[in-house]
């Protein structure tokens, strides 16, 4: 497949991520520079948007850079379908982490992957 028919293949939310640098940090379900959207996924969706839309440092612990700010970027559908995308990711993490550990607070949960 060429490499643009391949990306258009993608779903419309990991398409944003690829194309607003999201993968430099994150990955699908590794934790190493922040954490995986395997993760994330677990999180609250309203608390997702948010986070993209504003940034944050500090809630997760083990992660020493900061998640910049996309609001300047993204429009509000930008934002709900990322965050809808980001959702899906969530079969990857229970292979991953043993469920028990991130019910309460995933954040707290240290370099688990
Ligand atoms: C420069 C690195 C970096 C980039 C680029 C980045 N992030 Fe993050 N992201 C982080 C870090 C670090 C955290 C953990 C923040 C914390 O602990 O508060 C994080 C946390 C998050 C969260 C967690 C929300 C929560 O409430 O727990 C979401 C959602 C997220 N990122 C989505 C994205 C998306 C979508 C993009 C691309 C549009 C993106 N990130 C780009 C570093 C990055």
């Amino acid at each position: 497949m060429q490499k643009k028919a391949a990306f258009d293949a993608l779903p419309k939310g990991e398409q944003l991520a690829r194309r607003n640098g999201c993968f430099n940090c994150h990955a699908l379900d590794k934790s190493v520079i922040a954490p995986s959207f395997a993760q994330i996924s677990k999180r609250d969706a309203k608390e997702i948007r948010d986070t993209i839309k504003n940034g944050s440092q500090g809630k997760w612990k083990g992660f020493h850079v900061m998640m910049p700010a996309f609001k300047s970027r993204m429009t509000e559908k930008d934002l709900y379908t990322l965050q809808k995308w980001i959702g899906t990711c969530s079969s990857k993490i229970q292979k991953a982490i043993p469920a028990e550990n991130i019910k309460e607070t995933p954040w707290k949960v240290k370099h688990v992957i």
